[in-house]
């Protein structure tokens, strides 16, 4: 079993391009298909990376990279991985509108400029009982929702992905309306764990997992986390995101995960993590309730899924 020695890196103090190079080595060695960590190691690399349970195993980069959803490129879970090489991620631009001080065309760049890349393991459910635990690489959201000065009129945030069908082939089927939304309430989006995602594994995102930029709600199903991000709008009505509009009485506006609370056509209770047999119990709020069931004080979950 290779052993990796724990990088001595403060998260706090490097750049974003500097972490995908100096980490690159350290991570990409995990990317091997089935490298096994020890305990000690594992515990070393969830402190090192934030917040998942130091027992969990990271999803193999092959799984990660290759099982994916993303309509635009297909509905296959391999589609994405064969086909989204189309899509073009540099130079690429974020619109950043409404009830916010500093509404603009941003550079890439320049949204990356505004906050430090931050490495963490996430367990990234998705919406058929499956989940992985995925070593995302990105910015705090609300370090750049801070530096973006919303309004005080701004209730929720809407995070619409890029629409060329040139670049996307899936955008000529009518399968789902284009672009995609997805939306977040500004104090869900001002939590600390949401991230806006640039690379994965240590290397930067790859296409089909929704590159340049895409955001990772760490609590909720995996469809919150829309990918290739173009437009960032502070709203003061609830965003209708794409899966509630598409499919109402299945997918809300909130997607937190609740095992006691059946999807219409299967159980939430337990979920299979890729990669392995059994099921595991689903637990509330993705694992994260202690640090995020405050938000939801007062609402009924049932109704507001
Ligand atoms: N974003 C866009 N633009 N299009 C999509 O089809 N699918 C969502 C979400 N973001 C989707 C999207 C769903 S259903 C899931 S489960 C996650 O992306 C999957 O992310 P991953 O492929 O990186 O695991």
């Amino acid at each position: 079993m290779p052993i990796h020695r724990s990088p001595d890196i403060r998260s706090a103090d490097i750049t974003d391009e500097r972490l995908y190079v100096s980490r690159r080595e350290f991570l990409g060695s995990l990317a091997g298909a089935g490298v096994l960590l020890s305990a000690g190691e594992r515990r070393a690399i969830a402190r090192m990376l934030g917040t998942a349970d130091p027992a969990d195993k990271l999803t193999p980069w092959e799984v990660v990279t290759g099982y994916n959803n993303f309509y635009e490129f297909g509905t296959a879970k391999d589609d994405p991985a064969a086909y989204a090489a189309t899509l073009r991620p540099r130079p690429w631009k974020v619109r950043v509108e409404g009830e916010v001080a500093r509404p603009a065309d941003y550079d890439l760049d320049a949204i990356l400029a505004m906050g430090t890349a931050e490495e963490r393991v996430y367990r990234h459910r998705c919406v058929e009982a499956w989940s992985m635990v995925v070593p995302w690489l990105g910015i705090p959201l609300r370090t750049i929702v801070s530096r973006l000065e919303p309004t005080s009129r701004a209730k929720y945030i809407e995070f619409t992905t890029l629409r060329d069908p040139v670049q996307m082939p899936g955008q000529k089927s009518g399968i789902l309306p284009w672009p995609y939304v997805e939306g977040l309430r500004l104090d869900e989006a001002m939590h600390p764990l949401p991230l806006l995602v640039t690379g994965v594994y240590g290397k930067p995102l790859p296409n089909q997992n929704g590159a340049p930029l895409r955001l990772v709600v760490p609590w909720k199903y995996g469809f919150k986390g829309g990918k290739s991000i173009v437009k960032i709008r502070f709203t003061t009505r609830q965003p209708a995101n794409t899966w509630n509009v598409a499919a109402p009485d299945e997918y809300g506006f909130y997607a937190n995960v609740n095992p006691a609370v059946d999807h219409p056509r299967w159980s939430q209770a337990r979920e299979r993590r890729l990669g392995e047999f059994y099921k595991r119990p689903t637990l509330p709020f993705n694992g994260y309730g202690e640090q995020v069931a405050g938000l939801y004080v007062g609402m009924d979950l049932k109704a507001n899924f």
